[in-house]
């Protein structure tokens, strides 16, 4: 990145955008203990998408503006970014003294400075783009419109004609102005340039005595400044202060990851009961069946199959694998090439290699399974003894047999056999045979006599 000096001796980066992300509200609706924008859509923060949303779109500078005592959404922007700036609001004075909490990154004169809110999610790179092009175009603010289904308790975006004039808060709104269709959005562009100077204009002369950000408007008109309107779908502006909302917008943007999937050629026979995350990754001709979860950090390969309610969470499912139904792929978990895991199956942290089987009923963690084995019925890996977690190594083309228990840390050689039900404390080279399981005890014709002995008790007892 190469960096310019200009008149006022500040520096400045190429084409130049400044993302501001107001995330200093309080959240109380949520009803949570949990910042707001820590809240997950799609596996990820809110505040995550939203920094996503503004790198995508081209801003190479970003300022997060956090309240007092918000150290867990400084780490997570710094986390996401680590390039942004973190900015403190101490007083919750309005939208447009957050944006000026972040002053000096303003100062800094990039082209264009876009406001998004922390807790609008769903904004798509295009759109930002669209915004900042507006002010390419000459505008010195560029206010997203939209027309809600249901527009109490947005803004109104009153025009003369087809140029916009103001934005009026519902609470500050006449009955006319409430009347109005088209709404705000939240997020503006404005000119690098003029930024300071229409923000430092703006009172707090209203209902709730706040410094709105929608003042911008009317005070770039009053400085003969040019203002335009990007409209958008609802969809894309869904601000979230409540649980519920919460929830819509997660339906939201599951139905946009599930249509992304199915534009790449998943295969779902019922999308709708398929639950992605935001960094889920597929390769081709994937099929999932109905009810499957993927936590974040998920990825796919050709023509695996993913059959009904399994649940993976950081997990790799290698080309032509097979999981499920009911299989759980906790984190760590990687499946190689055409693996097989079935019913009832959890595996993680373990590497199970080419062409390995795992069908039934079966727990292997902090483990690798060697190409070709079997991993019977029932059978398990012990990895923790209450204190520590050890690793157990099972060769390639090993059988292990049903109900085995394995204690780890332990090894098992190339091709090695374990019996059926055997505990396994000890290694076992390869191509060897272990059984460790006490040896069956037959006594002819007991059964009967067994029988009447205990009816001959139960007698008793009713006597
Ligand atoms: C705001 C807009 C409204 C718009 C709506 C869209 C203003 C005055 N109103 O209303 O026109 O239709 O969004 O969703 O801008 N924040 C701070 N510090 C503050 C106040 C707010 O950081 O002092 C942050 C909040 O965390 C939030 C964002 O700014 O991320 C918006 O604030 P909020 O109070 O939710 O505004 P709305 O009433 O929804
Ligand atoms: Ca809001």
């Amino acid at each position: 990145m190469s960096l310019k000096r200009t008149v006022s001796g500040q520096t400045e980066t190429d084409g130049t955008c400044l993302a501001i992300v107001l995330a200093a509200g309080e959240g109380t609706r949520m009803r949570s203990t949990e910042p707001k924008v820590l809240h997950q859509i799609g596996g990820r923060s809110l505040l995550l998408h939203v920094l996503n949303a503004v790198r995508e779109a081209g801003c190479k500078s970003t300022a997060v503006v956090v309240g007092p005592a918000a150290d867990s959404v400084a780490a997570e922007a710094k986390r996401a970014s680590p390039t942004a700036a973190v900015y403190v609001q101490t007083e919750r004075r309005g939208t447009a003294h957050a944006v000026l909490a972040a002053r000096n990154a303003i100062a800094r004169a990039s082209n264009d400075v876009l406001v998004i809110f922390g807790d609008t999610p769903l904004v798509r790179p295009q759109t930002l783009t669209r915004m900042r092009q507006a002010i390419a175009d000459g505008a010195a603010v560029a206010v997203l419109g939209f027309r809600p289904a249901e527009p109490a308790g947005y803004g109104r975006l009153v025009l003369e004609g087809r140029e916009l004039v103001a934005i009026r808060e519902e609470l500050d709104a006449t009955p006319a102005e409430r009347a109005i269709d088209l709404c705000n959005g939240g997020l503006m562009a404005f000119a690098g340039n003029t930024a300071l100077a229409i923000l430092e204009r703006i009172g707090s002369d209203n209902r709730k005595g706040e410094f709105y950000l929608t003042d911008a408007v009317a005070t770039a008109r009053a400085m003969k400044l040019k203002v335009m309107v990007v409209e958008t779908e609802e969809d894309e502006v869904r601000g979230i202060n409540t649980k519920a909302q919460l929830a819509e917008t997660e339906a939201v943007l599951q139905q946009r990851l599930r249509k992304a999937a199915m534009e790449a050629g998943v295969t779902m026979v019922a999308p709708e009961t398929v639950f992605l995350s935001a960094d889920t990754k597929f390769g081709q001709d994937v099929t999932i069946e109905p009810f499957v979860v993927f936590g974040p950090g998920v990825t796919v390969e050709d023509k695996a199959v993913i059959r009904s309610f399994s649940h993976l969470d950081r997990a790799h499912v290698g080309k032509g694998a097979l999981v499920g139904p009911y299989a759980r792929l906790r984190p760590g978990a990687h499946l190689g090439e055409d693996v097989h895991i079935g019913n009832f199956v959890e595996i993680k942290e373990s590497m199970i290699e080419a062409g390995a089987k795992v069908n039934h009923l079966a727990y292997i963690g902090d483990a690798r399974l060697g190409a070709g084995s079997n991993f019977g019925a029932g059978a398990i890996v012990c990895n923790y003894d209450g204190v520590a977690k050890h690793r157990t190594d099972i060769g390639k083309g090993a059988f292990i047999g049903s109900n085995a228990a394995l204690v780890a840390p332990v090894s098992i050689g190339d091709g090695a056999y374990v019996a059926t039900g055997s505990v396994i404390t000890q290694d076992v080279p390869p191509d060897a045979l272990a059984i460790g399981r006490s040896r069956q005890v037959v006594k002819e014709n007991r059964a009967a006599r067994l029988r009447q002995m205990k009816s001959a008790g139960k007698k008793k007892v009713a006597e």
